[in-house]
């Protein structure tokens, strides 16, 4: 029995029956996540593994095809489907799956309390693990479920009085977004919202107008580090910076850079940082991350006090998470996650998004006559998120014709930046792209 009694899992083959073994063995059972979940007997040839592939890269390397499908292959996406939403929901890979189902059977298995003790240290491994991952401390990561909670854990826990004003980004998602409009109607102060130029063309252009809308009222700024609906990517670390000047608190949404890029959230400045699992860092369903800076922490009133609650943690981020029982696993599985990351690399995966977005854009002009971007093409100012429109799509019909047709999951949506959405991630080829652009093409000439 190791310290995490995580040994009791690894006593059941049967955990991994059914699985395609082989492939799994062999290009990840490497790894000390995927040692931890799986029996000894079934470990692969690490010299064919894809930690194996990646560790001889050199960390500029942006990998090839070749390697680039062998990282498709650790998701079990259905044959010849093209995933293209990963701002909204991705696929985990077998270690994350692995991990999760294995720990799921070993609660089930026995769910008394002395089983489940292990999960504290897990948990705390997984927080050490994020914290690790995302430039910060263990104790200013608390484990939420995810960028919903966290953002409302930030909004509802800071302290405000009339008169007081909230500035955000107008593109910020619903939850950073509308639930500051209902903590302003109940306290009494004011949301003021800002608009980017569209087009814009260079960093300050892109800060200049969140520097604009400051005043000496001001006392929190909320922006989508990456916005989920036009894919502009926003000069975070210069924003936050002059907003420090002014006296400013930030509170980031993630949910589109956690997992996508290199964060370092002591270098990035924010006082607040929040995220999802289950999007780009391809982790377990419903868990989420809010990070606090540690001098924020006390500051920040937590909105549910549960069991494990005490004075002690006034300044931990853990009194964020006293939220009642929880999916253990899934928990325990975010140090597996981020250990798939290291082994293919952040600064690889990052590269390897913003070539595949890159590649979608320039098959897209080249096919889709009249296509315009809500995204910036320029990749300093751009992720993984493409948006666009066309003239004579019909985008009542296109996310059905797409899927249905063209076997693509993408998204669309109306409003002031109507259009389809893709979002390529690390399962993608650069083949797909290709294939995406030409079923976009034939979309033209079913709308008005
Ligand atoms: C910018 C942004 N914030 C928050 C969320 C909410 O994420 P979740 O549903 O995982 O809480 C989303 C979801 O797409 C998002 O794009």
């Amino acid at each position: 029995m190791t310290k995490d009694g995580i040994q009791d899992i690894a006593q059941f083959p049967q955990d991994v029956e059914g699985l395609p073994r082989r492939r799994f063995m062999q290009q990840l059972l490497g790894t000390a996540a995927a040692a931890a979940v799986l029996p000894r007997h079934v470990w692969g040839d690490p010299a064919a593994s894809l930690e194996n592939a990646a560790r001889h890269m050199p960390v500029e390397d942006a990998g090839d095809e070749a390697f680039w499908h062998l990282v498709k292959n650790q998701f079990m996406l259905r044959e010849g489907l093209i995933m293209l939403n990963a701002a909204n929901l991705c696929p985990s890979p077998y270690p994350v799956q692995q991990m999760v189902f294995a720990l799921t059977r070993d609660i089930d298995r026995d769910p008394s309390s002395v089983n489940r003790r292990k999960f504290s240290g897990l948990r705390e491994k997984s927080r050490e693990a994020l914290a690790g991952y995302l430039g910060a401390d263990s104790d200013e990561i608390a484990l939420t479920r995810n960028t919903s909670e966290g953002n409302n854990i930030v909004i509802g826990g800071l302290t405000f009085k009339p008169g007081d004003e909230v500035v955000i980004w107008d593109e910020n998602h619903p939850t950073a977004n509308i639930a500051w409009d209902v903590r302003a109607e109940r306290y009494g102060f004011e949301v003021k919202r800002v608009k980017i130029p569209p087009a814009c063309e260079s960093v300050e252009e892109l800060i200049r107008p969140f520097r604009d809308a400051l005043s000496g009222r001001t006392r929190v700024l909320c922006l989508s580090h990456l916005s989920n609906l036009s894919g502009v990517a926003l000069p975070a670390q210069a924003i936050c910076r002059m907003a420090r000047e002014r006296g400013v608190l930030t509170h980031i949404d993630g949910a589109q850079t956690f997992g996508s890029q290199k964060v370092d959230l002591h270098d990035l400045g924010c006082d607040y940082y929040t995220g999802s699992a289950h999007k780009w860092f391809v982790g377990p369903r419903e868990v989420g991350v809010l990070y606090v800076r540690r001098e924020r922490i006390p500051g920040l009133w937590p909105s549910i006090v549960g069991v494990g609650y005490s004075q002690d943690l006034e300044e931990d981020a853990r009194k964020f998470e006293t939220l009642g029982q929880r999916d253990d696993a899934r928990i325990a599985a975010m140090a597996a996650t981020v250990e798939f990351h290291s082994t293919l690399g952040v600064t690889r995966i990052e590269k390897r998004i913003k070539r595949l977005a890159a590649a979608l854009k320039s098959r897209l002009l080249k096919h889709v006559p009249g296509v315009r971007f809500h995204t910036p093409l320029r990749p300093e100012d751009s992720g993984g998120v493409v948006v666009f429109s066309a003239p004579g799509i019909d985008l009542q019909k296109a996310l059905n014709t797409l899927y249905h047709e063209h076997s693509i999951g993408a998204a669309v949506f109306g409003g002031e930046q109507a259009g389809i959405r893709l979002c390529p991630h690390i399962y993608n080829t650069l083949e797909e792209m290709e294939h995406a652009a030409l079923a976009v093409s034939s979309l033209a000439g079913e709308g008005p």
